[in-house]
């Protein structure tokens, strides 16, 4: 019998699908035929493969979520709707009220007021400490001490953590390790092997690298993940399909774009060095970086894709350097596009912090922080020179 335009429901079909496509299929369908309520019933159970509600699972976030765990040699991953999602997702599954957390004071704005402020509303207590201050680390371990969180390399003046040594005094204390690795990806350091319990990439950075998603990672090891799955789905945090889709293209190019920005951060960092109008440039690439040796020795030749500067002459030359270079280096704040963006701290991640944190911190109104791109490296130059050439040191 002919069917009415008005239907809706596809038939089985008609929904039969190639299964040759080289390219990953695209699934976006929230709900997905069972065959049965015991079929049902299994699925949603965990007792056999397959989908039936998006929130639960779907295709393009188990691909996406399995390449990645590949890549960071985890038991477990999960990809959720942010990177804060991601952080979400592992305080909600691993702490209850009276556990306490140790936090780097140096986490990404959004991370450290998660942890602190609004951990606090859920009963959970904090210490603030400096994660390359491993006597720090050690005085703030209590009994109730359950999960510390640092990243590899601190935004915006890229401080390095140890993590095999932060791990040792994390486990000898019986905590947990989540280090979050957005700064170094993957292909720069795999802290599991390192030590930490579980890692968390903001996937919207560098992994994607596109601009065009805002997606979050969280690995582990099976003892961390009775609750990860049921607390994905309760508290609504997982990723969408098309965005899974296309971070897992992204992620195609990420080992050949890291090469590209990290030896063009390189460049940007020594060329920077030379100049008049630079105070000072962050980059754990340069021998005058505290943790030159240890970055060395963590992550062997890649040191990363951003690099910080403090320009002589505080908030006004930062404002007349970024409105010089826009046209070559937009403002963006945020990091890891394929194009070079910058982006001024103090007024953007770290503008939550009180003025007298960001000053402890070292975050004045003439830092700068730049995320290095794929173009070309003499592009980058000249345009940072012609930024600089503005400020009139040279005259
Ligand atoms: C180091 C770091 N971690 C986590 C996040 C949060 O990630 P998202 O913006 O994907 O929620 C950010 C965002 O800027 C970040 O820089």
């Amino acid at each position: 019998m002919p069917r009415r335009s008005d239907d809706v429901c596809p038939s089985p079909a008609e929904t039969r699908l190639p299964d040759n496509s080289l390219a990953p299929p695209l699934f976006l369908g929230s709900v997905y035929r069972c065959e049965s309520p015991e079929d049902a019933d299994r699925i949603l159970g965990g007792e056999a493969a397959g989908y039936v509600y998006q929130r639960d699972g779907h295709p393009n976030a188990a691909m996406l979520a399995e390449k990645c765990r590949l890549l960071h040699g985890a038991e477990r991953a999960a990809v959720a709707s942010s990177g804060m999602a991601a952080l979400a997702l592992a305080v909600l599954s691993l702490l209850r009220p009276g556990d306490h957390v140790v936090v780097s004071r140096l986490l990404y704005g959004k991370s450290r007021f998660l942890l602190t402020d609004e951990a606090a509303r859920w009963g959970l207590t904090s210490t603030l400490i400096d994660p390359c201050d491993l006597e720090q680390l050690a005085a703030a371990m209590t009994p109730a001490t359950r999960l510390v969180v640092v990243e590899t390399i601190a935004n915006p003046l890229l401080q390095v953590a140890d993590v095999a040594a932060l791990a040792e005094i994390v486990h000898r204390n019986k905590a947990k390790l989540l280090v979050d690795n957005t700064f170094a990806t993957p292909v720069m350091l795999r802290p599991l092997e390192h030590g930490a319990d579980l890692v968390l990439e903001s996937v919207t950075k560098m992994i994607n690298g596109h601009s065009d998603v805002v997606l979050g990672l969280l690995c582990g090891g099976d003892e961390t993940w009775d609750r990860v799955p049921g607390v994905l789905s309760a508290w609504g945090l997982t990723a969408a399909p098309f965005d899974c889709w296309l971070a897992y293209r992204g992620l195609t190019t990420l080992h050949l774009r890291m090469e590209r920005a990290c030896a063009n951060a390189m460049r940007v960092a020594r060329f920077l060095a030379a100049r008049p109008e630079v105070e000072k440039v962050f980059y754990p690439g340069l021998a005058a970086h505290p943790q030159h040796a240890l970055a060395k020795r963590q992550f062997g030749d890649r040191f990363g894709w951003v690099v910080s500067l403090r320009l002589r002459g505080g908030r006004a030359a930062a404002d007349a350097f970024i409105a010089a270079v826009q046209g070559a280096i937009p403002f963006c704040p945020s990091l890891g596009e394929a194009s070079t963006t910058l982006s001024h701290p103090e007024t953007t991640s770290h503008r939550g912090l009180s003025p007298e944190e960001r000053q402890r911190l070292g975050i004045d109104g003439g830092v700068i922080r730049l995320s290095l791109g794929i173009e070309s490296p003499e592009f980058v130059c000249e345009a940072l020179h012609a930024g600089l050439e503005k400020l009139g040191y040279g005259e």
